[in-house]
């Protein structure tokens, strides 16, 4: 006879007094005390405390001797006020106590790796083996219920909005263009491999083209690339396409979506509309396109005023066509020579900076690290231009356009991270908008896009993509949220000479052309609609919301940082059977030993 719970283990309280429940789950902790023994029992709603003693009932106190951490069980009792001095504030269930006269033991456990609890000392890779014990962690249960809110949220807010979900291939025809492809060979067609979708990109198009007109999808991506904490190999997207609509209809469907989830989920207020930022001045003013703008440091551009500098790393930098660029850190004017040596080295050997500039502008002194070499004016009006107070220090690079603004990027960063200048209680959202539609590759000696081949060129800009193709913005934005790029997107190209003139300037000829996105492009010969959408990252929204310092730790069974998945030890060898069956035959040699 099992136990059928009553109440959950985050819900007795003291209105519940003197009931008669029944609870089930995990032991948590246990103690003895006197006799009696006091058992904190766990599930995904919470904690309660359940006692049993031989005064209650002798037989259940006497089967409570076997248990052990992580023992399943249901339990039968009354529900009593605990005494006064028991008596625990910061749990709900802390008033009251289950007193048991019935034991069922459901499960026993192994003595687990590590201790189920939120500050677990275990490391990653024990975690991830051990990933049902490591699910069990209140933060973790508390982190996929909080996804579980956003897939809610997400989804009844889009079927509010007349938008269809609908389901698109996993297995697709491999693209070129983007991230490496996951290749899933087929066996019914020998030597011939479909592609897991880095996202459904071209299948949405095609689905305004078929008049679905307005598309969602909670969907999984997949792309071969180096992972870091803000990427998975496997991860997934809100993908979104709209039909007839501009910039401003899917900047404004997406604020609406991201005020319902954050609202809904973490109960924080956004205004909208959210603002926004030109690339160009994304990266001249934070030295990066996805800036955090939950503090200032923003960026001062000195190149005028030290062009004609006796210095010649000033003067030769902007002759060459470089900055020289800084930004002020109100209060810092005070840090010692040793702090600002050992900064210097940061900026050298992790961020890559030539060196690092700095003036001092205490009350007693104008100190400049450079100030040899440099005429005092001209720290002067440094000091000026970039509105420094009395006790500020302002950092400064001289270096090549673009990677200054970069690197100096970096070191505002590090700086705020640092000396905790970041206001995390707040959240900033931000669209960055008007983003270069192509981007040179020097090793490759040719243009890449962007975003991606589809993305429409800036009406003004048609004529600069055969001029000068790397001045040409795009209809691309990003949504930023505190300094995480959590969603891209783009107005399409629905005009196949338009995309023709696209894969003119990307260098791909009309034969690669068809090869490759032929299917698409004869689409667009059968009645495109104008279109346009975004797709965001959830993981990573769910990781801000959450407060999460990976995407591992919103991700039930994600991948480590060597895309493997320890749990079910994945990826693995395949019988010698399977991939003749494949038409597969591994190069000798490509298996380390203990694989084979
Ligand atoms: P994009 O490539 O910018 O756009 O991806 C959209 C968003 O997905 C998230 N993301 C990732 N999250 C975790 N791990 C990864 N490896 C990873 N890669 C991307 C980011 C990113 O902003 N088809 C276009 C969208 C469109 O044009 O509509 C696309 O996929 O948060």
């Amino acid at each position: 006879m099992t136990l059928k719970r009553t109440h959950n283990c985050g819900e007795l309280t003291i209105k519940n007094e003197d009931t008669e429940v029944i609870l089930n789950g995990w032991v948590d902790t246990r103690r003895d005390l006197g006799g009696v023994i006091f058992i904190d029992l766990r599930d995904r709603h919470g904690l309660t405390q359940i006692v049993f003693s031989p005064q209650d009932n002798p037989e259940a106190h006497a089967k409570a001797d076997q248990l052990r951490s992580e023992y399943v069980i249901g339990v039968k009792g009354y529900v009593r006020k605990r005494d006064e001095e028991n008596i625990n504030p910061n749990l709900h269930t802390g008033e009251v106590e289950v007193r048991v006269h019935d034991l069922k033991i459901y499960s026993k456990a192994n003595t687990p790796p590590f201790e189920v609890k939120d500050d677990v000392k275990a490391n990653e890779d024990i975690r991830l083996k051990y990933r049902y014990l490591d699910l069990r962690r209140p933060q973790m249960q508390n982190n996929l219920m909080l996804r579980s809110k956003v897939y809610e949220t997400v989804r009844s807010y889009f079927y509010q909005h007349d938008f269809a979900e609908i389901e698109t291939p996993f297995l697709m025809r491999s693209t070129p263009e983007g991230a490496r492809d996951y290749l899933v060979p087929s066996r019914v067609n020998p030597g011939k491999f479909f592609a897991l979708p880095q996202s459904p990109q071209t299948y949405k198009q095609v689905l305004m083209v078929s008049g679905m007109d307005r598309y969602f999808q909670i969907v999984k991506c997949f792309r071969d690339e180096d992972l870091r904490a803000d990427r998975q190999p496997e991860f997934t997207q809100i993908d979104v396409e709209m039909s007839f609509v501009d910039e401003e209809d899917v900047y404004r469907m997406t604020e609406g979506m991201m005020a319902k989830v954050l609202s809904q989920t973490v109960g924080v207020d956004v205004e909208v509309p959210f603002n926004r930022m030109s690339y160009q001045d994304a990266i001249e003013t934070y030295g990066t396109d996805k800036p955090d703008t939950r503090f200032g440091l923003k960026f001062v551009d000195f190149s005028d005023i030290v062009k004609e500098s006796e210095f010649r790393i000033f003067s030769k930098t902007v002759a060459d066509g470089g900055a020289v660029v800084g930004f002020v850190v109100p209060g810092l004017g005070k840090l010692g020579r040793g702090v600002m040596d050992k900064l210097t080295k940061r900026a050298q050997d992790e961020i890559g900076a030539g060196g690092l500039i700095y003036i001092k502008n205490n009350e007693d002194e104008l100190y400049s690290s450079v100030g040899k070499f440099v005429a005092e004016e001209t720290t002067q009006q440094m000091v000026e231009q970039a509105g420094a107070e009395k006790g500020d220090l302002i950092l400064i690079f001289a270096g090549a356009k673009p990677s200054v603004y970069q690197q100096l990027g970096d070191l505002r960063l590090m700086m705020a991270r640092e000396y905790d200048l970041i206001d995390t209680s707040q959240n900033h959202l931000l669209w960055v908008t008007d983003f270069p539609l192509l981007e040179y590759d020097p090793d490759d000696g040719r243009y890449y896009a962007m975003h991606h081949p589809f993305t429409s060129p800036h009406p003004n800009d048609m004529d600069l993509l055969e001029s000068q193709p790397e001045k040409a913005r795009a209809r691309a934005y990003d949504l930023v949220m505190n300094g995480s790029e959590i969603g891209g997107g783009s107005i399409r190209i629905h005009n196949p000479n338009v995309q023709q003139q696209m894969f003119n300037a990307l260098g791909i000829d009309e034969e690669e052309a068809r090869e490759k996105f032929g299917f698409l492009l004869e689409a667009f010969q059968y009645g495109a609609p104008p279109h346009g959408g975004i797709a965001l990252g959830l993981d990573r929204l769910v990781m801000l919301l959450a407060g999460a310092q990976s995407l591992r730790d919103v991700i039930a069974f994600p991948k480590n940082q060597r895309a493997q998945s320890l749990m079910d030890s994945c990826p693995s060898v395949v019988d010698e059977e399977q991939l003749k069956e494949l038409h597969i035959q591994l190069r000798p040699g490509v298996l380390a030993d203990d694989d084979k």
